[in-house]
């Protein structure tokens, strides 16, 4: 299965911090955003993966990201004009895609969880529909939700609703069929002119196709997008890395232990940045034998 990233967007929300630089190069602690985001699709498996991101930007997630080799990955780029909704990714990736399926997320859901790549490798399997991922949340007015019967089958989707039907909001990451782009090119922009996610979700869930997944207690969804929740991740992710000495989504770890690249090359990254604390942690991991944590 391959993956998109779209990494794009206004950051409206951030500025000025993002006025001249896209939202997901910004660092969450020690890492850019982005690295978070790829690390999801890595711990799930895949290995190909298009990032569309905004013109202006692109030659700088080229920069720090390349092609991929240097992880055992295929990276490629794309980009999106201007931020016409989040469908539209589905839409610029068709290409890409081949008609297969796809693992599609946005550039700023950052998720923890250490059976995250497990769930992510079982859901891949599903050949038919779509699999959404929810996650409980105090304030489900400010997110899309869903609405559950008793079994647990998705029965109703609302965007930012003014009476929550359920606590369960939906993440920005999907695992969606071949028809995905399909029913993206389909769509209408909604009365903000946007092309809507949920619009898709919809045309899954009144075929019967959708599936969810609920991240529950283990799991961490983070927000990105505002200057506090900006920060509050970074101390999340500061706070888990200072007292385990592990980090999260090192991407040179996920790739050596995912088994896209050998120790050799390994060896080789972890020389890299000899001044920061993330080039001591690959070498650290090097010297206490990576294999037993
Ligand atoms: P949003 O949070 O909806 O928008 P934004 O990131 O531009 O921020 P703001 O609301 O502060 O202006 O976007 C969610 C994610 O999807 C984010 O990673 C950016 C990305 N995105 C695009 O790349 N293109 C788009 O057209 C949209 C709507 C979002």
């Amino acid at each position: 299965m391959k993956g998109i990233i779209l990494a794009g967007g206004a950051g409206t929300r951030l500025h000025p911090a993002t006025r001249v630089i896209n939202k997901q190069l910004l660092p969450v602690y020690d890492k850019p955003m982005i690295y978070y985001v790829l690390s999801t699709l890595m711990l799930g498996g895949i290995r190909e993966v298009l990032i569309i991101t905004s013109p202006e930007a692109r030659p700088l997630y080229e920069e720090l990201l390349g092609d991929g080799a240097w992880l055992g990955m295929r990276l490629e780029y794309a980009t999106q004009a201007k931020p016409n909704g989040v469908p539209e990714a589905l839409i610029i990736g068709r290409e890409f895609l081949d008609g297969g399926p796809c693992a599609f997320i946005l550039g700023d859901n950052i998720f923890v969880g250490h059976m995250l790549g497990e769930m992510l490798e079982s859901v891949r399997q599903r050949d038919d529909g779509a699999t959404i991922f929810v996650c409980r949340v105090s304030d489900p007015e400010r997110y899309g939700v869903v609405d559950l019967d008793a079994d647990g089958n998705v029965v109703g989707v609302v965007e930012k609703p003014s009476a929550p039907p359920s606590n369960w909001a939906i993440t920005g990451l999907y695992i969606l069929d071949s028809k995905g782009s399909d029913i993206a090119q389909g769509l209408t922009p909604s009365a903000r002119g946007e092309l809507e996610m949920v619009d898709v979700i919809g045309d899954y869930m009144e075929r019967g196709a959708l599936s969810v997944e609920k991240l529950g207690r283990g799991y961490a969804w983070l927000d990105s997008g505002t200057h506090e929740s900006l920060l509050d991740a970074a101390q999340y992710i500061a706070t888990i890395e200072q007292r385990q000495g592990l980090k999260i989504a090192c991407l040179e770890e996920i790739a050596l232990r995912k088994g896209f690249i050998d120790l050799p090359a390994f060896k080789a990254l972890a020389e890299n940045y000899p001044a920061s604390s993330y080039g001591l942690y690959l070498r650290t991991l090097l010297e206490e034998g990576y294999l037993d944590v």
